[in-house]
């Protein structure tokens, strides 16, 4: 089977863990977007291993490739690259890194640090957003192509010139007699991942294209999420790269009717970073203050089930390990919205859910977002612009009680069918109100904690 799996609501769904699943019966795993300001996390073996720019098939042998629209940090490459092996695993596929691929440059990254943007969209200050502004002037951006085609200092040189005024200006060097150092010093610094590089660099057009002409299989890997594609998300507050199904074609250059199309709906959406967020339980500002690993006491879980919709935001956070793998920022944490949904499924052609993390919500009772409203107007359509809307939550309360290891494990072995009752029923709706099945839901980190058997079946049922 070939598939492209792309995030469903703002990212960190657990795409890494349903990648790695998939990536089993897959040939070739590929990235087509973003840059390192993502993190995959995937538990194999009794190791946690999280990626950023590699493909999460790696740690399986596959055969990996990194895109052209990926904006291409060589430091985390070969930091993903040395955490794979530490953890005692084999890169032993082929990797392949597309030749026009976007480098990220220290100044990028002091850009994204400095500028407007980190503070005002939250930004993972990964240079992200001035890499891809680069990118669209078309004279100042430097690629892989450049990194190993023998001609990288001369261009260092020339964009540095061209963005002279702009690094001063943003204090990224001191005065405009040290552009020359600068430049000088990021030359050394590259040239050194240059000549460990170029036995990657080649086409993915072709070689991606040739492997699926010769019946070869193929995992397409989303970064971030439907909602922060830099076309169709919460604009301003999205990242700079497209992450929907229709960006991996693009991106690629690839006949995405070759692929299914598989997005991740994670049971509770999350948002890192600004931006509105209707669904979202308690506020941002308590949940920057949180750590990681604070445990609610008795009494406050009970609140949280009677009503304290800040509490339950905070249980889920930290039942659910809601801090961002990249920044380690806490993440807000909402009730599922089926309005956002239903605009994900429409906007990337979702064949099948895969919903994630549902464990989570066991012991916790929740509402799902069936509609929005705003001075008194009400709307089943996603609105571009969220600012004001509130959502109108369907009738129904879900809830099950929590449910043991073992009691995970059963369902796991005995399917669907095995699954508590509220979870059904959650599904169920999730199902009809979206008209799409999903095909499996996972209930741990580990590879193993995913019920398979007859998801799809009973979940096309309803559809019936
Ligand atoms: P940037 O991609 O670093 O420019 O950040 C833009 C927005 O996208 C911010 O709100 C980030 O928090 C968000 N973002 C970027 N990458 C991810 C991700 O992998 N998961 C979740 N949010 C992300």
């Amino acid at each position: 089977m070939n598939a492209v799996v792309v995030g469903a609501y703002w990212g960190d769904e657990g795409k890494g863990k349903i990648v790695d699943l998939l990536a089993a019966g897959s040939d070739w795993v590929v990235r087509f977007n973003g840059g390192d300001n993502a993190g995959h996390t995937i538990v194999a073996n009794g190791k946690e291993v999280i990626l950023h720019v590699l493909p999460a098939g790696v740690i399986q042998g596959k055969n990996v490739a990194i895109g052209p629209d990926v904006f291409f940090n060589p430091k985390t490459f070969f930091s993903d690259y040395d955490s794979v092996i530490k953890a005692g695993f084999k890169a032993t596929g082929k990797i392949l890194i597309d030749e026009r691929a976007h480098l990220i440059m220290p100044y990028h990254i002091a850009l994204d640090a400095g500028g407007e943007a980190s503070g005002k969209l939250g930004t993972t200050k990964r240079g992200i957003g001035p890499v891809a502004e680069d990118k669209a002037s078309r004279t100042e951006d430097i690629t892989i192509y450049n990194l190993v085609g023998g001609n990288f200092k001369e261009k260092i040189k020339a964009v540095i010139a061209a963005k002279a005024n702009e690094l001063v200006a943003n204090k990224v060097v001191e005065r405009a007699a040290d552009l020359n150092r600068y430049a000088d010093e990021i030359y050394a610094e590259y040239a050194k991942y240059s000549e460990k590089l170029k036995q990657y660099v080649g086409s993915c057009a072709y070689e991606l294209n040739e492997a699926l002409a010769a019946g070869k299989t193929m995992l397409l890997e989303g970064a971030q999420a439907t909602l922060l594609d830099v076309v169709h998300g919460t604009r301003p507050y999205v990242t700079s790269s497209n992450c929907t199904a229709g960006g991996a074609a693009a991106n690629l250059g690839i006949d995405l009717r070759k692929f299914k199309i598989i997005a991740i709906a994670k049971a509770y959406p999350t948002r890192v970073g600004e931006g509105h967020f209707p669904t979202e339980l308690g506020n941002y500002e308590d949940a920057k203050r949180e750590r990681k690993g604070e445990i609610l006491t008795a009494a406050e879980k009970k609140k949280a089930v009677d009503g304290d919709l800040k509490l339950l935001g905070k249980w889920i956070r930290q039942d659910g390990r809601e801090f961002g793998a990249t920044t380690g920022r806490p993440r807000r944490t909402g009730f599922p919205d089926f309005v956002a949904l239903r605009y994900s499924g429409m906007i990337n052609g979702v064949d099948e859910w895969v919903i994630t993390k549902i464990d989570v919500l066991s012991g916790k009772p929740f509402r799902a977002a069936v509609a929005y409203e705003k001075d008194g107007k009400k709307t089943t359509r996603f609105p571009f612009k969220l600012e004001g809307w509130k959502p109108v939550y369907g009738k129904k309360e879900y809830f099950w009680q929590q449910m043991t290891g073992e009691e995970m494990k059963n369902a796991v072995a005995k399917g669907y069918d095995a699954l508590p009752q509220g979870m059904k029923e959650y599904v169920k709706e999730l199902v009809a109100s979206t008209g799409t099945p999903v095909s499996m839901i996972s209930v741990g980190p580990q590879r193993e904690m995913t019920v398979v058997k007859d998801v799809l079946k009973r979940t096309k049922a309803y559809l019936q």
